[in-house]
């Protein structure tokens, strides 16, 4: 049944996607960027797939990742263009895509994508649960050493290089990474507690117990394993402990986890949600569970810094720029925080109107009229940096001429967001080119939440008129 679920879901990105007819009229196809994203994360998979796997040009691989006393450590998701698994923004990623589902299920029931989007991130969730051993207070942060991946140029099918296993324990903690995932656990707790009750306490076990380690045992993962963490160094551990104090509460009830989540809470004004940052969540949070203005008003700020006349760069052409790395990551992943303020009263109007001027700029709203979501329209980036899909058919040798080649990727990675333009709206088609043209997890999830978000104001009648392009 689950299975014939899914085929469904897929079956319907091939056949009703181009039919989907609107409630509104919206100069982009947001609920195609939803389907195509979703995609993108099947071709991120590692590990033995299931034989309804959706991409083609991917096959098992990594199949023996273990930990240190032989623990299966198969599964889950590749992080980017690379092939490492690092729990800390993953963990994020599937925790954005989650508060997406649970919070505009409408949207994914109304585009026939719920079990699948469900299916998507329960692979990554398996994985989580598969890397925190409890009863030994170990969790795994991460599979595959970045330096000796990065030399390897090929696919994950053919890859031979160790691949080592990296571990937090009461004497090298990582409150961030943990909670973090603590916080996905709960989250998908949520999630799922109506198609798999079973599934749903499991994750709500784990997110508890993991809880508790991450905040028995304090510190940050980048410093307390220092020669490993480099990769995504986090800056802090408070807003992960936040966000999974205050979905433990949404999932339990248990008023000692809104305590905990006060604890953890602070008022500074977060300059942008991401991986690392987690603070917009931890304030948006607690508003949607207390309705105190005191969050609302530091919602409020964060909200004002990233609009125009805040204190944020913007393109000739309109985007919000953060740094140069992922800019288009970024404006997506605070237009999903303001679609979700918006949601909870947050000047609504002018909220919406600011996260579609942003998506719409990653549609096609900008000086290249192209899209930077890969397959989406009739002009997107065509050799992102994306080591499987640079590669020829799964048979084929695969190294690094296929990164240096100037023809675009032989396989098209449907749904991926890449980089993004600089701060004067420059973008080039160029593989080598990670700062705005490497795909990851963590960049699609901000995306597909946000689109979603859409696809539900548009049902709503409250989505606003399409702001003009500046370009
Ligand atoms: C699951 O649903 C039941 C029944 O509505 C509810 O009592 C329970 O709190 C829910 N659990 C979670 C984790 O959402
Ligand atoms: C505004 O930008 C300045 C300069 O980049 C920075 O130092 C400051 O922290 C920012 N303020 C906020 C509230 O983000
Ligand atoms: C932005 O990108 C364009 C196109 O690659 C390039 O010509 C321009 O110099 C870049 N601008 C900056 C500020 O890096």
């Amino acid at each position: 049944m689950k299975t014939l679920l899914i085929l469904l879901g897929l079956l319907s990105i091939q056949l009703i996607s181009a039919q989907l007819s609107p409630s509104c009229f919206t100069r982009y196809n947001y609920g195609d960027v939803v389907q195509k994203s979703i995609l993108f994360y099947y071709a991120q998979r590692s590990g033995k797939l299931p034989a309804y796997n959706p991409v083609p040009w991917r096959g098992d691989s990594a199949v023996n990742d273990q930990g240190d006393n032989g623990e299966d450590l198969s599964g889950g998701w590749y992080d980017a263009g690379d092939l490492v698994k690092f729990n800390m923004p993953a963990s994020s990623a599937v925790r954005v895509l989650l508060s997406g589902i649970v919070r505009w299920k409408d949207a994914y029931q109304a585009l026939g994508q719920l079990d699948l989007a469900l299916d998507s991130v329960k692979w990554e969730l398996d994985y989580f649960l598969k890397c925190w051993i409890a009863d030994k207070e170990i969790y795994y942060y991460q599979v595959g050493d970045a330096d000796i991946d990065h030399k390897f140029w090929g696919r994950p099918e053919d890859m031979s290089m160790p691949r080592p296993a990296f571990y937090l324990t009461k004497d090298k903690p990582g409150s961030d990474v943990a909670g973090g995932t603590a916080a996905t656990f709960a989250a998908g707790a949520i999630a799922f507690n109506i198609t798999d009750a079973v599934y749903s306490q499991k994750l709500l076990k784990a997110a508890e117990s993991l809880y508790k380690f991450a905040v028995t045992y304090k510190g940050k993962y980048s410093q307390t394993h220092s020669d490993t963490g480099t990769y995504y160094e986090s800056s802090a551990y408070e807003d992960e402990l936040c966000v999974a104090a205050a979905w433990l509460y949404k999932a339990t009830g248990n008023t000692f986890y809104l305590t905990e989540a006060k604890l953890y809470h602070s008022s500074a004004t977060p300059n942008r949600l991401d991986w690392d940052n987690s603070l917009p969540s931890c304030q948006l949070m607690l508003y949607e569970l207390t309705k105190n203005d005191l969050y609302k008003g530091e919602i409020q700020k964060f909200l004002t810094v990233w609009k125009p006349g805040g204190n944020t760069t913007y393109t000739p052409c309109g985007l919000g720029i953060f740094d140069r790395w992922g800019t288009a990551r970024h404006a997506a992943d605070n237009s999903y925080a303001a679609l979700w303020a918006a949601e909870l009263g947050i000047d609504p109007l002018e909220n919406r109107n600011w996260a579609l001027s942003q998506i719409n700029y990653i549609l096609g709203d900008n000086n290249y009229k192209m899209s930077y979501v890969i397959g989406f329209g009739n002009k997107y980036p065509l050799k992102p940096h994306h080591r499987p899909s640079s590669c020829p058919d799964l048979n084929m040798y695969c190294g690094w001429d296929a990164f240096y080649s100037t023809a675009p990727n032989p396989h098209r990675l449907e749904g991926a967001l890449v980089g993004g333009p600089n701060k004067t709206d420059g973008w080039d088609d160029d593989r080598g080119d990670y700062v705005r043209n490497e795909v990851a997890l963590d960049y699609n999830a901000g995306l597909q939440s946000a689109c979603a978000g859409l696809v539900h104001i548009c049902s709503t009648g409250e989505l606003p008129p399409n702001p003009t392009p500046k370009c």
